[in-house]
């Protein structure tokens, strides 16, 4: 039996490859991790096995590990987690895993971007993998269309789209395509060793996006991209808390230098089907 271990199973990329996967495999083929046991329930009603485990906690990774053939590493949300990824990559080798997939970044340029002390991590993820002699694909995660919201603000159809993203261009893919060819990924031969770019067919700026919510709402929503510290200004004048107005400020000028505009047909081959557009996204969203 080939039994896949999902990291982040609790999160929304975890739980959505877990629906695909559920739809590949049969349960007893899964096992979920799991930092909080009553957040797995609904896993384990569908016959998912949880194992209780944390990247920081190396002892509960080695169990976690036992008799598994293939790790899911879905890269975690703290500014450390190069450490905690290399606590997963090292337990696997130590169980005797073969296969790791992990879930980096689609990104341009991460030496000079404004979020490197962000990203750095993903790549450094992937060089550790590649020497750790695990068989591996690495699975570059263009932005998630879902994140869209969190630029616009809650208030957006009535006051427009404010964020310093310039003309960027944007692969916005949907993170439940995402999950579906990440579970493919797993369950199917010969993805030994590559890496694919998870990115939509084609990019949009987020005067595109100002368009579509027009379109949407049938109300005129204009984009304005204001200067980095005219925008932080605003932020921080309403209250926004520093950490917060750091990574929004530092994605919109990442996305403002394109550094998330490559664009890849590897989704699209994985689902077999054009990937998404955004439009119908945002429909449901707005
Ligand atoms: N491409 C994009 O646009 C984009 C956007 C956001 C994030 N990301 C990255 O992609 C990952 C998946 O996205 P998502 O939307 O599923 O994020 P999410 O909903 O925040 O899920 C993150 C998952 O990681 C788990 N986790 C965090 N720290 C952990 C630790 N120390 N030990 C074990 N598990 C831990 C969380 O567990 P709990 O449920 O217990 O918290 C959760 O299950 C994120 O973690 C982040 O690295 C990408």
């Amino acid at each position: 039996m080939s039994r896949i271990l999902v990291t982040g199973a609790t999160g929304h990329l975890g739980k959505a490859t877990l629906e695909h996967l559920l739809k590949n495999t049969t349960a007893d083929n899964i096992v979920a991790l799991a930092r909080d046991e009553n957040k797995a329930a609904a896993l384990k009603e569908k016959g998912v096995e949880v194992r209780i485990g944390d990247f920081e906690d190396t002892a509960s990774l080695d169990t976690a590990m036992q008799g598994i053939s293939k790790v899911l590493l879905i890269s975690g949300t703290e500014l450390h987690r190069f450490q905690q990824h290399k606590n997963v990559v090292d337990a696997a080798k130590k169980a005797d895993v073969k296969y790791i997939v992990y879930t980096s970044v689609s990104m341009n340029d991460v030496n000079t971007s404004a979020i490197k002390f962000l990203m750095a991590s993903h790549f450094q993820t992937e060089d550790y993998i590649k020497e750790s002699g695990l068989t591996y694909t690495l699975l570059r995660n263009s932005l998630y269309a879902d994140t869209i919201p969190m630029f616009l603000g809650e208030k957006v159809l009535e006051t427009g789209i404010y964020l310093p993203a310039g003309e960027g261009k944007i692969s916005f893919a949907l993170r439940d395509e995402m999950a579906e060819a990440t579970a493919k990924v797993l369950t199917t031969d010969e993805h030994e060793n590559k890496t694919y770019s998870l990115t939509n067919v084609e990019t949009y700026t987020y005067q595109d996006i100002a368009q579509i919510l027009s379109e949407i709402s049938g109300k005129n929503v204009n984009y304005f991209s204001p200067a980095v510290d005219e925008y932080v200004k605003t932020l921080t004048d309403a209250g926004v808390p520093k950490a917060y107005i750091d990574v929004l400020s530092g994605f919109a000028l990442a996305m403002a230098k394109d550094e998330f505009g490559l664009v890849s047909n590897d989704l699209g081959q994985l689902l077999g089907r054009k990937p998404s557009t955004i439009k119908a996204l945002l429909k449901t969203i707005y």
